[in-house]
């Protein structure tokens, strides 16, 4: 690994980094409260108010729950590789400068570059998710908006179609507008929104539960738990399980989002891996009571629709608790958004100060002190896709490019261990590398159960970011140039405590 290529950040500069402080720095301001709280805030969202049910419906029918375990298993794996990275390196950036410090420039920069996949193409299936949502809300209380218009036309010879999902768009704008400004007066409200998230989510299982029971409902798994195969691999079966495991995987991102707040921790070596592991567990469980019932509320071919679970509360004839959790969703699908539009612009603002993207793109607002530049791009392009793009490429192509991200992430764990193995670290993954082996195969074999053309969206995006590293970033790399930011500088380009 002599090649500068795969020149690494140091780790003692990167620990200076974060042990900076000063009224130009991120403010230490989150307790483990906060952090487990902007965990459940970045992981409930569109994975469980949407896609469960679709996924039930399209490949898995009741057999989700397995899909669910399946992929709280492969979180929990990497979870494990991420706190101790988070708790060692509590800085900006997550992934990306855990790699930087770890696997090379190289490595860091396509997760740089495949965290867009996860956080703007999350946003974006979030925002689609939203958009459904508010358009069944308005219906019930008996406003249509117009319908949404579509297209369909034929590119280099392959059918295309677009829709053009206006609703998708503003939200995006509206949340990028408020990132420019600053959340920190907002920050009590996001924590009001987390806890009535929460809420309807367990109002949702306790009613559940107790409509069932009174329905004399027995879990016998009602057949078929497991519908057949069709003959097609990933529909039903196994394989539609396994399936279902890839595209429900995107209701449990936003764990690691805890990561990017590192610097912003008060207590970032004993609290990172509470936050991280805590929203994972709570959100694991309650994952697996909802998929559980809500297939057993409603048959799960009825599934394919935009606001299922409001389908399943409907079920048990509660009005008000329809409205609540309809409610609930569209609120708890807009912290989502947030955070991901955050985590975004924090990468990009990371990578910028490496050198590795252009210096606007970590140029801070004289008056709101947000990388405000790389806020509206970032804002811009998410519309973009979430005006354009269906859910179901939006959602594979964030589950695909996060579950990269684990298993480069889970690697970079294993070779520290080996490199630096005398490190001080507050959190230690358990059995390395039995753990980051685990969670780099189960990423890979989520990674093999989505769709071909998934697959080949990824490798077209990493060629694409390739392109872009050897053109710009190899020239400008303050690492490879061995030019590291000064303090004064760092501190002139940090971000406000606002952002959070
Ligand atoms: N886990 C997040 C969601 O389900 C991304 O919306």
């Amino acid at each position: 690994m002599g090649s500068p290529l795969f020149a690494t950040k140091p780790i003692e500069t990167l620990m200076n980094e974060a042990g900076e402080s000063g009224e130009h720095c991120l403010k230490r301001a989150l307790g483990p409260i906060n952090l487990v709280t902007l965990g459940i805030g970045a992981i409930i969202g569109a994975g469980i108010f949407v896609i469960t049910g679709q996924a039930a419906a399209q490949f898995a029918g009741p057999a989700i729950i397995i899909s669910f375990v399946l992929a709280g298993v492969a979180c929990a794996f990497a979870g494990l590789c991420y706190a101790e990275f988070a708790s060692l390196i509590p800085i900006a950036g997550s992934a990306y400068t855990y790699s930087y410090a770890t696997l090379g420039e190289l490595i860091a920069w396509i997760i740089g570059w495949d965290l867009i996949l996860e956080y703007a193409f999350g946003a974006a299936t979030v925002a689609v998710g939203w958009s459904g949502h508010l358009r069944a809300f308005l219906r019930d209380v008996g406003w249509n908006l117009p319908a949404i218009p579509t297209s369909s036309f034929t590119l280099f010879g392959l059918p295309v179609q677009l829709k053009y999902d206006y609703v998708g768009f503003l939200v995006i704008m509206a949340i990028t507008a408020i990132l420019v400004i600053g959340i920190k007066e907002s920050a009590n409200f996001t924590t009001a929104i987390v806890i009535l998230k929460v809420a309807v989510v367990c109002l949702f299982i306790a009613l559940a539960t107790r409509f069932l029971s009174s329905h004399d409902w027995k879990p016998n798994f009602w057949h078929p738990f497991i519908p057949a195969n069709t003959g097609v691999r990933g529909e039903f079966g196994w394989s539609g399980i396994l399936r279902g495991a890839g595209v429900v995987f995107f209701a449990y991102i936003g764990f690691d989002a805890v990561s990017t707040a590192a610097q912003e921790a008060k207590n970032p070596k004993k609290d990172m891996p509470l936050g991280i592991l805590g929203s994972l567990v709570i959100c694991t469980v309650l994952y697996i009571l909802v998929s559980g019932l809500l297939t057993h509320l409603v048959p799960y071919t009825q599934l394919n629709v935009p606001d299922p679970v409001v389908v399943g509360i409907r079920t048990t004839g509660q009005q008000w608790a329809t409205f609540l959790v309809e409610l609930g969703a569209l609120a708890g699908l807009a912290t989502v958004m947030l955070v991901m539009l955050l985590g975004q612009s924090r990468v990009f603002y990371s990578m910028s100060r490496d050198g590795l993207l252009w210096p606007w793109a970590s140029k801070i607002h004289p008056r709101f002190r947000t990388p405000y530049i790389s806020s509206i791009v970032v804002g811009v392009f998410v519309a973009i896709l979430a005006t354009l793009l269906p859910l179901h490429i939006l959602d594979e192509m964030t589950s695909v490019g996060t579950l990269l991200a684990f298993a480069l992430v889970s690697a970079g764990v294993w070779v520290l261990r080996r490199t630096h193995p005398e490190l001080n670290r507050p959190f230690k993954t358990p059995l390395v590398p039995l753990v980051p082996i685990l969670a780099i195969g189960f990423s890979g074999l989520l990674i093999v159960s989505l769709s071909y053309w998934t697959q080949l969206r990824l490798v077209v995006w990493l060629v694409i970011g390739l392109v872009i590293y050897f053109t710009y970033g190899v020239t400008h790399s303050k690492v490879r140039n061995a030019v590291k930011p000064s303090l004064s500088e760092v501190r002139a380009s940090a971000p406000h405590s606002t952002d959070f």
